[in-house]
């Protein structure tokens, strides 16, 4: 089970001033950008649901993914997989997790996900070997 508990995040950024002055002043900055990209999100998805989560660019599905994987951990509330949050303990949640992020262009409607990760795989190789010449 997944379970999203006021799940927020906010990225802050310090923000630079220009010139050499302004970037001596930004070490001791204290003012930043912030921007809300997940805001208070609470959700319960049971063992074998199939959801889809749906928003216009930016509206933090990308973020929200990221903080179930492990990749990002939230700014506030939280979010636990199999009771487990995940930025604690991604070594052991990698294993029940497969997540893909690309292009739309590239992750191909008509072909299962195996088959796409092969390809994908294939043409890193191939640029690889381009590289490498
Ligand atoms: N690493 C980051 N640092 C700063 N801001 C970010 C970062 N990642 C995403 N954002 C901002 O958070 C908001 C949500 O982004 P995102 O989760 O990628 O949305 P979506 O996947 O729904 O298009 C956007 O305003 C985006 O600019
Ligand atoms: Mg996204």
């Amino acid at each position: 089970m997944i379970k999203l508990e006021n799940l927020t995040k906010v990225f802050k950024k310090p923000i630079r001033e220009e010139g050499v002055w302004g970037m001596f002043k930004t070490l001791f900055s204290v003012k930043y950008d912030e921007t809300v990209a997940v805001d208070h999100i609470n959700a319960t998805i049971a063992d074998g649901e199939i959801v889809g989560y749906i928003g216009s660019n930016g509206a933090g599905k990308s973020t929200t993914i990221k903080m179930m994987c492990g990749i990002l951990a939230p700014t506030d509330g939280k979010v636990t997989v199999d009771g487990v949050e995940p930025y604690k303990a991604r070594r052991k949640i990698a294993s029940k997790i497969g997540v893909v992020f690309n292009q739309k262009t590239q992750l191909w409607r008509d072909i299962p996900l195996r088959i796409h990760g092969q390809l994908t795989l294939a043409k890193k190789r191939a640029a690889q070997k381009r590289r490498s010449f």
